[in-house]
């Protein structure tokens, strides 16, 4: 998973390349690189940031593409960071995915091209070579794609001609039309202050790309794509002011469940509006809901799992998706698999459904993303609807999707006759009062950044949690190691005792959920074991007991089930202290990035 950007138009391709590339830099961050187009290409390319690459202050080359790099064949080195070119350096490539016949490809290609780097990629424009015979770029790289195995996004360029040209498989690109300029990119926040209308490409197309417009074609024939208005502000995808887009985000979180909720629920009916395109008589019959995620869209899966018990009565099991199998003894056709996926790309969600699919069950992707490849192959999609997530750790996303786990809950139990419309009001009621209750948190930053502050160097972190605070305790410890590098874990709270209890030191920090719908009073023993063993501790809620074994405790205001989903947000501000005190890189922590395109 990598960023490639891409301009082709009238203005120095320099500047917009390299602007462009610096707004993709959340999908990977080891090395990067540019290829001007000119008479004679130019590349710049090195480890590390794109802000760290020498580049020229202007150039006359009016097209370009450009790489952020997230290593997976052969490390972040200078010979490695993409463009990669062939042996003549006329042919400049960048690519995103993983080319999996590339040893193959590579030792038929033969002594005969030389090879400059361990990565995978390299075998493109050394194909492209092959095949280029100085007349049409479309044609050559075509034929190249037919030969590549595994996933790919690929740009390239060729000096001397204004044009790019673009492929792609299972990784994903998306076009912004300009007036007498297009740009390309693998995704839209990267030219979205040039360009809100966009195409993004399907699995298969491959596109020639030039100042005045776009050629699309697809099994060798010419076809056209929709053109999507993006509805978000350029702004969206600016840090506004925060010193991280982490912290931006955090406190975007009452906006983004605003806009989450808009139009979709009606308290005082009960009624949710989801457009879901699933029969009522299919959702009546059901039998089984799978849940397919990764990371922090897992935890919100697991959330949503007991929300959909309780709510609308029907069997749900989580799965990590890449791990997941169908399992026996299921009707597929009375299965539905919903795969949560902030991005829409995650490879491992992507296979998830694949298989799903593959065995009959019919499938509902959960998305932050339009037009992401989830929302191609999913047979429904319901949006989250939380604006552009820029920092690598997932944070209004989370409560974006629990927001819509809860309206889906709702409209299940309401269509399945499990949830009185008194009950459903309520819930809904709590939905709407989410916002409010969220920034009654965020007001309190400054003690949680305290608290943060006076236990930054602990050895290590536990966070506990019941019920629906057992995924909250997971992501509270998920936030914080991603983040600060500290270990952090999060375990069921009574659990603790049939083994991570020996963890716990005088130099441990213990946070627990102690909320409504956490069974607070049970988890408050828990608390009470690791006091006694000389663990600080802190609480989130208020629990009836004895308050004295918690050295710091945070009320969390009344919202019901979803309840431990605020006393999260205390989680990510004490994330993103620790780490911002440790001057941690909280937008791009080490070895990580945003969206996992590889499995
Ligand atoms: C969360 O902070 C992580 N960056 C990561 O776990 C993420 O949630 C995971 O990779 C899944 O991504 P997705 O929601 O885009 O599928």
């Amino acid at each position: 998973m990598c960023g490639i950007t891409g301009y082709v138009g009238d203005s120095d391709a320099l500047p917009i390349v390299s602007s462009t590339l610096a707004n993709l830099e959340y999908r990977g961050y080891d090395s990067a690189g540019v290829a001007l187009g000119n008479s004679e290409l130019e590349i710049y390319k090195a480890e590390g940031k794109i802000g760290e690459l020498t580049l020229p202050d202007s150039s006359t080359a009016r097209s370009g593409i450009g790489h952020t790099r997230w290593s997976t064949h052969g490390p972040p080195t200078d010979e490695n960071a993409h463009p990669h070119t062939d042996c003549t350096g006329e042919i400049a490539v960048v690519h995103n995915g993983i080319i999996e016949n590339h040893a193959e490809l590579r030792a038929e290609l033969g002594a005969e091209h030389t090879f400059t780097s361990d990565t995978d990629t390299e075998v493109v424009p050394h194909l492209i070579e092959e095949h280029w015979d100085g007349e049409d770029l479309l044609d050559a790289v075509s034929a190249v794609v037919d030969r590549l195995a595994g996933s790919f996004a690929i740009a390239v360029l060729v000096e001397g001609r204004n044009e790019i040209v673009a492929a792609r498989q299972d990784s994903p690109l998306v076009i912004g039309h300009g007036d007498g300029e297009t740009f390309l990119a693998s995704d839209v926040p990267a030219f979205v202050e040039h360009s809100r209308d966009v195409t993004f490409l399907e699995d298969g197309d491959v596109a020639r790309i030039e100042p005045d417009g776009v050629e699309i074609y697809h099994d060798g024939e010419r076809i056209e794509r929709e053109r999507t208005a993006v509805e978000w502000e350029a702004e969206a995808a600016e840090k506004g002011g925060y010193e991280h887009f982490m912290l931006k985000e955090i406190h975007e979180q009452p906006r983004a469940l605003r806009q989450a909720l808009t139009g979709r629920v009606d308290a005082l009916s009960g009624d949710v509006d989801l457009d879901l395109g699933l029969p009522e008589e299919y959702l009546q019959s059901l039998e089984e809901i799978q849940i397919v995620a990764a990371g922090t869209s897992y935890h919100a899966g697991l959330y949503a799992e007991q929300l959909l018990e309780e709510l609308a009565d029907v069997r749900v099991t989580t799965h990590v998706a890449s791990e997941y199998d169908v399992g026996g003894g299921r009707d597929p056709w009375q299965t539905l698999v919903v795969a949560i996926t902030q991005s829409g790309e995650t490879a491992d969600t992507l296979e998830a459904l694949r298989s799903a699919k593959a065995s009959g069950a019919r499938t509902l992707a959960v998305t932050n993303t339009v037009g992401s490849t989830v929302t191609r192959e999913a047979d429904e999609t319901v949006y989250i609807h939380a604006g552009p997530e820029i920092g690598v750790a997932a944070t209004k996303t989370f409560v974006s999707q629990v927001a819509t786990a809860t309206m889906l809950a709702v409209a299940l139990g309401r269509t399945r006759g499990a949830l009185s419309r008194d009950e459903a009001s309520a819930v809904l009621d709590s939905l709407r009062g989410l916002p409010g209750a969220i920034q009654q948190v965020l007001d309190r930053e400054a003690e949680i950044e305290a608290i943060a502050q006076e236990y930054a160097d602990r050895e290590a972190f536990f966070f506990l949690g019941r019920r629906l605070g057992h995924p909250v305790a997971l992501e509270g410890a998920l936030k914080l190691k991603e983040i600060s590098y500290d270990h952090a874990e999060g375990f069921a709270a009574g659990e603790l005792k049939h083994g991570p209890l020996a963890l716990v030191t005088d130099d441990v920090l213990v946070l627990s959920v102690l909320t409504q719908g956490s069974n607070p009073e049970a988890t408050l023993h828990n608390v009470a074991e690791v006091d006694t063993r000389g663990a600080a501790t802190v609480g989130f809620g208020e629990a009836k007991g004895d308050g004295s074994v918690l050295d710091h405790s945070f009320s969390v205001p009344e919202a019901g089930l979803l309840e431990p989903v605020v006393a999260n947000v205390y989680m990510q501000l004490f994330a993103y202290h620790v780490a911002r005190s440790k001057g941690r890189a909280i937008d791009k922590p080490r070895n990580l990035a945003k969206s996992v395109t590889v499995q």
